[in-house]
Order: structure tokens, then C-alpha cells, then sequence
């Protein structure tokens, strides 16, 4: 199906990022790392295909989204950046738990829908904040670039940068936000998301199709999943049981002078 390659494609294309060391004049915003090899460069191209079609009526898109592509929200100064776009989240305690309010459409609110223009038969109206929600927030699109090194940094180098904020002992100390990779059913670190609670690009990037284009059936997520090349990780919780290795140092990236 088109918007699962499109998942794929996307996600290659940001861990390919990491994928490949520098060569001469540094990359400009948006563009590939030089010395990408050739089959790098192709995943790359379509990724970024992928992330500026705009799909319609006939691709699924509807009745309510939030944008008809990545690019329309993640484009300054370059594709994959941010922007001024905002999306909206509510919700509601119950019984002192959060709850996302699913049934009017929570947590995250889909404030487009497609019209007649679109080729629809029916003008479709936008999701609105209900009146029960006691919380909403506005999140701002935030710049993607460089998040494949995000990526490809080990799960064990955050718990052992925790460890080592918390031995410090000076009040200050960050840690792990584990979560289950729905990729792998492996616990892993929270990299990506407001929170860390997203483990890798891969699963955000199939989330965000899910959530931007919400009538993607869910059945087609663990088809994306399914090619994910994520099992070779160590769960989190066999990592968090290890002694860290502690080192002063973030990991070197790979660069040529
Ligand atoms: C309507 C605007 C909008 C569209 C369309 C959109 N995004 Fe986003 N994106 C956001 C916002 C806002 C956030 C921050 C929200 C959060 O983390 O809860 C975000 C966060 C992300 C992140 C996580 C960044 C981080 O540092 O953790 C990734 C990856 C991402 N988007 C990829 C995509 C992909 C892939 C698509 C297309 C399928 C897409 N986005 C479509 C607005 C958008």
C-alpha cells in the first residue's frame, strides 16, 4: 500500500542521516550527508518524495487529517524542518488518571476535513476541542533534522549518560523514559515525541501517518512495522540491569576532515 512505503521510505530517510560520514563542504538544511552510497542516496530521494506528496480523496485521506503531507507542517527553513503550525492535544483526569478522551476523538485533534473541493460528496466538518476536556495544549512543529543520529545512538548510551548525571550528585540528574517498541515488543529508551515516549523514527514516523491521515487503516501500521530493522536491539530492561559503562563523553560521529 502507498503510505506504507511511504512510512518506510520516510523513516529510511531519516536514519539515513546517520548513516554516512562527511565529506567536503557541509550538507545545507534538508539536504542527504555526502558520501551516501548509491542505494543510501536512492532511499533518501524517495523518502523525500514521500514526505512532500500530498495525498487526496483517493488516496484515504479523510474524512478529518491534519495535513495532506509531512512537508506542509516540517518545511523551515528547508523540508524536514519546523514550522509555526501547531497541533492540538486534549484530554481530562479521571479518577486521577489522565484520560485522552478517545471518544470524541482525543488526544490528538484533527483540525481539517475534506469538502466537495477535495472531490468529496459530503463537506466533512474539522474535530474540535469537546467540552469536556479540562486540558489542551499546543504543540509547535519542531525541525527533524539530524534526528537520525538521534537514532542510531544506542539505547545502553542513555542509560549510562543517566547514571552518570545521577553520580554527579549536583541535584540535577535525567532519566531513562523506557517504553515498549511496538516495533519489536522490546522494551527500549525513549528517543523521540513531547515526552521520549516514542523508541525510534521508524515508529514516529508510522504513528505521525497514522495520526496525520487518521483513516490509514490501522491494520497497515504493523505492515510498516513489519520491515522494520529494529530486532537486533537489546531491550531496555536487560540494558538497565547491566552495570553502565560509564563514560564523560557523548559518542564520536564519524566524520571525515
Ligand atoms: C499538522 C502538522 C504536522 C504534520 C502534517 C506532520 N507533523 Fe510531524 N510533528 C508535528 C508536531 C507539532 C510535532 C511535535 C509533536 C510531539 O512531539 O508531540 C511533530 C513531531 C514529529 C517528529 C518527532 C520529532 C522529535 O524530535 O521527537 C517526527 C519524527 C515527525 N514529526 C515526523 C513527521 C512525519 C513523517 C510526518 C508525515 C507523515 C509528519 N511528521 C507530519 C507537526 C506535524
Amino acid at each position: 500500500m502507498r503510505l506504507a512505503t511511504a512510512g518506510l521510505a520516510i523513516a529510511t530517510f531519516a536514519s539515513l542521516v546517520a548513516a554516512s560520514a562527511a565529506s567536503d563542504a557541509p550538507p545545507q538544511f534538508g539536504d542527504p550527508l555526502p558520501g551516501l552510497t548509491a542505494s543510501q542516496s536512492g532511499a533518501f530521494a524517495d523518502g523525500k518524495t514521500e514526505f512532500n506528496s500530498a495525498e487526496g480523496v483517493n488516496d484515504g485521506l479523510g474524512p478529518v487529517f491534519n495535513g495532506r503531507s509531512c512537508a506542509e507542517c516540517h518545511s523551515v527553513p528547508a523540508v524536514g524542518g519546523g514550522s509555526e503550525r501547531l497541533v492540538t492535544r486534549f484530554g481530562t483526569t479521571t479518577n486521577g488518571q489522565f484520560d485522552p478522551l478517545a471518544q470524541f476523538g482525543g488526544s490528538l485533534i484533527q483540525d481539517h476535513a475534506i469538502t466537495r473541493a477535495d472531490g468529496s460528496t459530503h463537506n466533512f466538518a474539522p474535530e474540535t476541542v469537546p467540552a469536556a476536556a479540562t486540558i489542551v495544549v499546543h504543540r509547535r512543529t519542531p525541525p527533524l533534522f539530524g534526528l537520525g543520529y538521534v537514532d542510531a545512538v544506542p539505547d545502553q548510551t542513555f542509560f549510562a549518560l543517566a547514571a552518570l548525571e545521577a553520580q554527579r550528585g549536583d541535584g540535577t540528574a535525567g532519566r531513562v523514559n523506557v517504553v515498549t517498541n511496538v516495533a519489536t515488543g522490546l522494551q527500549s529508551a525513549g528517543k523521540f515525541g513531547w515526552k521520549s515516549q516514542v523508541p525510534s523514527l521508524f515508529v514516529f514516523s508510522g504513528d505521525a501517518i497514522v495520526t496525520t491521515y487518521p483513516p490509514v487503516p490501522q491494520s497497515a501500521y504493523p505492515e510498516l512495522l513489519r520491515h522494520a530493522d529494529l530486532d537486533k536491539r537489546v531491550a531496555a530492561g536487560d540494558l538497565a540491569a547491566r552495570k553502565p559503562k560509564i563514560t564523560p563523553h557523548l559518542p564520536k560521529v564519524r566524520r571525515k576532515r
